[in-house]
């Protein structure tokens, strides 16, 4: 992505980014088979990325350099490189010798070893696996030290960057910094599993007249070119080409959009998809899930595809003692090290599940997938797990699809029986988050969360309803037998019966008042509070909106925060209640056709989060612009509130007639109401139409993960005020030690090459 900067600054900051294939280099002897490379540079300033793959590695290096206007406490110089085998990494500090913080910068230069980056293979006798890694030269405008190296895995690191700096005593014990090449320094560590090593190099290149001196663990030099390397001999994995991904009718967008599907192969891989890079190159369930169910579209199926790749990873990582879908995985060194937190000698992965989400996208994504492919039912499900959880071994992934309906039929009866908030959903009662919205202050510490709860829950429903009719899915028992019929009428129960829960409402008037409160307390917004608009987009003079999540079932209120998770209602079901749908369409094309902070619409974004207009000092001040899940914008959010509204829209038109649930049960096929009324219908119609245009006027972000935006207008400001900030650079929110950095590339924000605006609805 590209930042538009003031133009007198650094070198570095190139404006430009490109893809280039070239042959890759190779150090080994004798010379492999010729090996072509794929290339990425992503200017994001502070930030310089760039990606490398070819047949033996795939890596994300990643320079920061600060810029005249960088708060030095937050931006340092600093080089990481990344790699999604193990999700492992290197991550190495950098500080001017003498001279302020500031006064040193970092570059990655072309040169004969890589433009910029170069690869590394080495198969030797020493190691079972090759030691494969990237290499290039770092320019250094002044005298440099390196005092802190971490090698290992990116937990480790993202454990210092993200967390109040904790470097492990047990991962830090086993650096190694000794001599290397006369002149150069070598940093090493033998990871925990006693068989891998990540090592770093450093030689002056072009520079003679340095040499590196090693202080204990520090390293000193002077400015100049340097050459390095950064490796490691660990299975790797198999990156899809550009061609794999893609089903035949998109294959087009291969040189239509190679940037972007550059990207999305940096990603997918034969067994996984990676949610986003530098920071999550792993397994993530709902990231994978919810791209997979926005790519469908273009995505390739059958053996070997990517949309199998996505279903197998959830199935395969599935808990077989309550069928929950897991989250996340911990690989590579710092499973060996979450192991031995727990006194187990043992590199074996592990899985996590605190969210209540992600178990509701699998039956979704396989009723979409199979009632398209049904031939592929039989041969995916009968894969027998425990390849990667080895805890599933005996077990196919038909056993866990089944374990993991089950569980949503057990949690999900209560509530059909008896609507009360207690039989709502909520999360895990050791878990302090459970959806997307997963930082602290994300939903507010409410509990019952609206997404779950709305969309969710209903949507699977109606798919284990679809899947169960599907033969060879399910085990066929006398329970899978009525699941048609019964997971299809509760699902009618949970679509229609829980969103008056999450329903508040106001006068305009009193939004008015609220909205001159808050922009008077506001530290990063002092402009228009947008009143007007708070009548105008109203329904009859009241605003009705639908909380972020319901408190708890001791204390239900609702959390007054309007928020974008509307979206994945709009996006699962075609609700038939017709006077709840009216209001929820009318409700939420208002939140997005008021400006902030009447509503969610800035220049730069539709934010997620808002809590103008809740009257709360505390929700307030923990929801500001430098919050991860604050008044920011994350650009897959708007992707869904996209796709949502259009579906919505298209109901009304009945240009499609595709549909997972049975219309004998919903009657979903009927046209809805509020289609003929014109209020509603023209709010909808324009909120799909600011929506676009606010996502085409900020394309340069669209890939990256999440952003935000600084306002510098007063009372009498424009929208011209309002400027694209990166997130990491404001400073941190309440109680947090530092903003959070956003990933340059995040899988779930490349929907976009398959959710494109319809101009049928301008
Ligand atoms: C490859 O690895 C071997 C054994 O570790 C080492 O001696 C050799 O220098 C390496 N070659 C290159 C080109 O790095
Ligand atoms: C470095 O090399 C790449 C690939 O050839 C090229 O696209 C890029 O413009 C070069 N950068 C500079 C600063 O010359
Ligand atoms: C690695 O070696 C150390 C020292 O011999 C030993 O204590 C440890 O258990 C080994 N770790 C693994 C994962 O085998
Ligand atoms: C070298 O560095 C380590 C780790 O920072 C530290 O524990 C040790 O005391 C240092 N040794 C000397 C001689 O400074
Ligand atoms: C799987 O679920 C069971 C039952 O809830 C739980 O006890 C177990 O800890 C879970 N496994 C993992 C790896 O979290
Ligand atoms: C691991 O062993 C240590 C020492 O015996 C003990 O103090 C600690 O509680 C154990 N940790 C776990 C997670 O069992
Ligand atoms: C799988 O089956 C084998 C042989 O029946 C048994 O030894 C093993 O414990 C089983 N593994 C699991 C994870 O159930
Ligand atoms: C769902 O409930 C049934 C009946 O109590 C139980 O047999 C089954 O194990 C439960 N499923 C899961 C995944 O917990
Ligand atoms: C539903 O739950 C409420 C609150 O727990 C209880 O008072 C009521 O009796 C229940 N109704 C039925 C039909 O079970
Ligand atoms: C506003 O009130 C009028 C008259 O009662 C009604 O016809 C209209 O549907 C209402 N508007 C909305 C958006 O509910
Ligand atoms: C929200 O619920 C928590 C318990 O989960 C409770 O401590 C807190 O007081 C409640 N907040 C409000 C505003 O009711
Ligand atoms: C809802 O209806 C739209 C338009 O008819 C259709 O594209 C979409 O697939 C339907 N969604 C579901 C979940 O059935």
């Amino acid at each position: 992505m590209l930042q538009k900067l003031a133009a007198s600054l650094l070198l570095l900051v190139t404006c430009s980014s490109s893809v280039t294939a070239q042959s890759a280099r190779s150090n080994s002897n004798p010379s492999p088979p010729a090996c072509s490379a794929r290339t990425l540079h992503l200017s994001d300033p502070p930030y310089q990325d760039y990606f490398y793959s070819d047949c033996h590695v795939d890596a994300q290096a990643v320079v920061t350099s600060p810029l005249p206007d960088s708060n030095l406490s937050i931006i340092g110089p600093r080089f990481i490189v990344a790699w999604p085998a193990g999700n492992s990494g290197i991550c190495t500090f950098f500080q001017p010798q003498s001279g302020k913080n500031g006064s040193l910068a970092i570059e990655l230069v072309n040169s004969t070893l890589g433009a910029p980056l170069g690869p590394i293979y080495n198969k030797t006798k020493d190691s079972a696996n090759p030691v494969v890694g990237v290499e290039g030269v770092l320019s250094f405008n002044n005298s440099a030290e390196l005092p802190i190296a971490i090698l290992g895995s990116v937990r480790n690191i993202r454990d210092f960057t993200e967390g109040p700096s904790l470097l492990s005593p047990i991962i830090q014990a086993g650096i190694k910094v000794t001599k290397f090449q006369k002149t150069g320094a070598q940093i090493s560590r033998l990871w925990l599993d006693n068989v891998t090593t990540t090592t770093f190099t450093l030689v002056p290149w072009k520079n003679s007249d340095n040499h590196i001196q090693i202080d204990n663990t520090t390293l000193r030099f002077g400015s100049g070119f340097y050459h390095f390397t950064a490796s490691f001999n660990y299975p790797q994995l198999k990156q899809l080409t550009p061609s794999q991904i893609l089903n035949e009718q998109s294959q087009s967008l291969v040189k239509q959009q190679p940037e972007t599907i550059s990207s999305l192969s940096f990603f997918s891989y034969t067994e996984k998809l990676l949610a986003g890079g530098w920071r999550f190159l792993t397994y993530f369930g709902r990231d994978s899930m919810l791209t997979a169910l926005l790519l469908q579209p273009v995505l390739s199926t059958g053996n070997g595809s990517a949309i199998e790749a996505v279903i197998g990873a959830a199935l395969e990582r599935v808990n077989r003692t309550d069928g929950s879908v897991c989250h996340e995985e911990t690989i590579g060194d710092y499973a060996t090290f979450v192991n031995l937190q727990n006194n187990i000698t043992s590199t074996a992965a592990g899985f996590t599940y605190p969210m209540i989400d992600t178990d509701y996208y699998l039956p979704v994504l396989m009723a979409r997938y199979f009632g398209s492919s049904p031939e592929r039912i039989s041969p995916l499900l009968s894969t027998k797990a425990g390849s990667i959880d080895i805890g599933n071994l005996n077990l196919t992934w038909r056993d866990l699809s089944y374990a993991t309906a089950s569980k949503i039929m057990n949690i999900t009866a209560a509530f059909e029986q008896n609507q009360t908030v207690d039989n709502l959903i909520a999360l895990k009662p050791d878990q302090s988050v459970g959806q997307w919205r997963d930082s602290s202050w994300g939903l507010a510490h409410g509990r019952i969360p609206f997404d779950v709860n709305c969309a969710l829950a209903p949507a699977a429903l109606y798919a284990i309803s679809s899947l169960a009719a599907m033969p060879g899915v399910y085990p066929n028992n006398s329970v899978t037998q009525k699941w048609t019929t019964v997971a299809a009428q509760r699902a009618k129960v949970w679509e229609d019966k829980t969103l008056q829960f999450f329903q508040y409402s106001m006068t305009a008037k009193t939004a008015v008042a609220r909205l001159t409160e808050y922009t008077s307390k506001n530290t990063f917004y002092d402009g228009p509070t947008n009143g007007d608009s708070a009548s105008d987009y109203s329904t009859n003079g009241t605003i009705i909106d639908y909380g972020l999540a319901i408190n708890s079932t001791t204390t239900p209120e609702v959390i007054p925060i309007t928020h974008t998770d509307t979206a994945f209602r709009h996006y699962l079901l075609n609700t038939t209640d017709d006077e709840q749908l009216t209001t929820f369409i009318n409700a939420s094309a208002n939140a997005v056709l008021r400006p902030f902070p009447a509503g969610l619409s800035t220049p730069i974004g539709v934010v997620v989060a808002n809590p103008a207009l809740s009257n709360n000092d505390v929700l307030i001040a923990n929801f500001p612009n430098s919050a991860y899940h604050g008044t920011v914008v994350w650009s897959w959010q708007l992707a869904l509130m996209a796709k949502g509204f259009e579906r919505q829209l298209e109901r009304c038109h009945g240009s499609s007639n595709v549909t997972d649930i049975p219309s004998s049960i919903t009657n979903a096929t009927a046209t809805p109401q509020f289609c003929s009324n014109k209020g509603v219908y023209t709010a909808l119609k324009a909120a799909y139409n600011k929506l676009w245009d606010i996502i085409e006027n900020n394309s340069e972000q669209l890939e990256s993960e999440v952003w935000s935006w600084t306002y510098s207008g007063g009372k009498n400001g424009t929208e011209a005020d309002f400027k694209f900030s990166p997130l990491a650079v404001l400073p941190p929110p309440p109680g947090a030690g530092s903003a959070t950095e956003s990933d340059v590339r995040q899988l779930w924000s490349l929907t976009f090459l398959s959710v494109t605006r319809n101009k049928g609805f301008s």
